[in-house]
């Protein structure tokens, strides 16, 4: 399958991929890093400007003139203007070296090793894994945030290095093994935002994507509260028999679905992998049919994915996608 995720955008319903901008902050952190890029690519702009102005005036006003053979003036040294030319880059520099110092303390302060972060976010290959320690609710992929809430944001790493970045939300923070790092975030209105790993960490690096969901308060705690509460799944026929698939086939082995026998924590939490929008961090959107392709032929979807191809029976993997489509 050389054209793999055209095909599959075409074949699958690609997820949403949502635009990616820096120069659209939605948080405080953002806001200030945007503040201080903005001023810098004035300043040098303006650098610039001056610069090109300079050399096409003094290109023109001193060129050879016709008939003139003379030599130019010669002189040598001008104190005053090197001066000029050293001094304004360098209060430029320190200036912008101070901004940098203040933004990057007011962006990322001292953690406190014994505060409870709100949020911990564990990069796997590739995907995602979102606790929230005080709910005791774990997710993955979507990451669920409330707005107006100065949010600490513990990192870790599952495997290798992986790299946060949501661009509107702000700085990028690293997901090491064995280190936990911190993110502070203040996001400023809801709306879906987009990010993606940005170091790379392997066959699916491209695809280990972020879709945070910021909501306010009040329905972050409603979110939270579903989410808390054990897998409900319906209770028809094929979802019964999928849920029995589900424990008895190797998929228990893996994955979580709370209230369930199922209680392994390599692979994502699938809880209530029904509500979510996406699934495979955003490979395609969460419906049945894509469940089924994916359950069926997961390395040809996602290839190098730590889900191996199974060889289920087609009715079996139809009943385990019902089940889990329905586990809201
Ligand atoms: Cu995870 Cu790149």
């Amino acid at each position: 399958m050389e054209f793999g995720f055209l095909f599959l955008g075409q074949e699958l319903g690609k997820g949403l991929i949502l635009l990616q901008s820096i120069t659209n902050p939605a948080s405080q952190q953002a806001e200030r890093i945007n503040r201080v890029f903005n001023s810098f690519n004035i300043a040098a702009a303006a650098m610039l400007l001056l610069v090109s102005f300079l050399v096409v005036y003094i290109c023109i006003k001193f060129r050879t003139k016709k008939g003139d053979s003379s030599e130019p003036l010669q002189t040598k040294g001008n104190t005053k203007l090197e001066a000029v030319m050293i001094g304004v880059p360098a209060l430029l520099l320190a200036y912008f070296f101070y901004q940098t110092v203040v933004i990057e303390r007011a962006v990322a302060p001292a953690v406190d090793k014994t505060m409870q972060p709100d949020i911990i976010i564990t990069g796997h290959q590739w995907w995602w894994e979102v606790e929230y320690p005080a709910s005791k609710v774990v997710t993955a992929n979507e990451v669920h945030l409330p707005i107006g809430k100065h949010l600490l944001m513990e990192m870790r790493s599952a495997d290798v290095i992986h790299d946060w970045w949501v661009p509107e939300l702000g700085n990028k923070m690293d997901l090491v093994p064995n280190m936990n790092n911190y993110l502070w975030l203040d996001i400023n209105k809801p709306g879906n935002y987009a990010g993606a790993c940005s170091e790379f960490c392997g066959a699916q690096h491209a695809w280990m994507r972020i879709n945070v969901i910021a909501q306010t308060q009040n329905d972050f705690n409603k979110w939270l509260a579903l989410n808390q509460s054990n897998a409900k799944a319906p209770g028809d026929a094929l979802a019964m028999a999928g849920e029995k698939l589900f424990q008895e086939k190797t998929c228990a082995n893996c994955h979580r679905i709370q209230g369930t026998a199922a209680n392994a924590i390599v692979g994502p939490d699938l809880t209530h992998i029904g509500g979510r929008q996406e699934i495979l961090t955003g490979i395609m959107k969460n419906n049945e049919g894509n469940l089924y392709k994916w359950i069926n032929h997961p390395q040809e979807i996602k290839p190098g994915a730590h889900m191996p191809d199974f060889i289920l029976e087609k009715d079996s993997v139809v009943a385990i996608a019902h089940y889990l489509i329905g586990l809201k």
